[in-house]
């Protein structure tokens, strides 16, 4: 499922009748099976981006087209938009209202003409895939389960449609650095098997890390966008480290002023220490 957007843009309606312009003219396109990674400050735009990715809003001006074909039109299945996009919002464990896990992760499966046991088979291997016991957990109610429970239910009730696109926005906000590593891996895992994955997040390591492209956006804006590696050195250079640099990157910079240049492509811990190790072993990086 490749997406295309083409001079996307979105305005909010106050009750005032005052407009807010979140996204202003945005053209951009996903491949298939990538895993991209949105990045940019509070208020850029970002949720609202998503929101239009999943047909949760219609765009005021500009298109979105999944496979060529135009989501916004007349006529668009919005029933196969869903379960082609499936989007984990922040704070996905306050979306929980059934009254078993079980009910609670089938619900996204109703409209999709399954049977009743194909409807079970795709709840046990979303929960079982999300790491939980399905016999023990499917009868529990969601309310009686941990806060990261209950975040790992409501993962399984996105997944369980298998969404060919899978949108998390700020997955890993609030998790602890265990959890968070888990739960990246996990996202790496879907990727691997082929679904196309978008990530919103603040957190310039996981994006460093995890993701093939970037789209950065500043005021609605899109201000760049390439692969991961291309896009941290452009916004560095940019931005002289005010915005955008990973940790890898700042302590580069510090070595820099201390005589010791190393490559200029370093952004993870990963690339430095291997930098780090070459010079040490007398090679001297590029
Ligand atoms: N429901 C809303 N009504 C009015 N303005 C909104 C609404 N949601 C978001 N906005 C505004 O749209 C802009 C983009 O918001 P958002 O997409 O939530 O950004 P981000 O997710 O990057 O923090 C901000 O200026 C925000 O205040
Ligand atoms: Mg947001």
């Amino acid at each position: 499922m490749s997406i295309k957007i083409e001079k996307l843009s979105y305005s909010y309606t106050l009750p005032s009748g005052e407009k807010v312009e979140a996204l202003k003219d945005i053209t951009c396109s996903i491949e298939t099976g990538d895993f991209v990674g949105i990045m940019g400050p509070t208020g850029c735009g970002k949720t609202t981006f998503i929101q239009l990715l999943a047909g949760l809003r219609s765009p005021t001006g500009g298109r979105i087209y999944l496979d060529g074909e135009d989501i916004n039109v007349r006529g668009y299945d919005r029933n196969r938009l869903r379960r082609t996009v499936g989007v984990v919002f922040q704070n996905p464990e306050y979306q929980l209202f059934a009254a078993t896990v079980e009910k609670d992760v089938a619900f996204g499966l109703k409209y999709n003409g399954l049977s009743r046991s194909e409807v079970t088979g795709r709840v046990r291997w979303a929960l079982e895939t999300m790491g939980f016991d399905f016999e023990k957990v499917r009868a529990q109610s969601p309310l009686a389960l941990s806060g990261g429970e209950k975040r790992r239910v409501a993962i399984a009730g996105v997944i369980a449609t298998k969404p060919k696109i899978l949108i998390f926005d700020e997955p890993i906000a609030g998790l602890d650095p265990y959890g968070r590593r888990n739960f990246l891996q996990f996202i790496r895992g879907m990727n691997q098997t082929g679904t196309t994955v978008i990530m919103v997040s603040h957190n310039l390591e996981a994006l460093a890390e995890y993701t093939r492209h970037l789209l950065v956006l500043e005021q609605g804006r899109l201000i760049d966008s390439g692969p991961t590696r291309e896009v941290f050195a452009r916004l560095q250079q940019r931005n002289n480290g005010a915005f955008g640099q990973t940790e890898a990157q700042r302590i580069v910079a510090l070595l820099a002023e201390g005589n010791l240049a190393l490559s200029s492509a370093i952004i993870t811990y990963d690339d430095l220490l291997s930098a780090l190790k070459q010079e040490l072993n007398g090679g001297g990086a590029g």
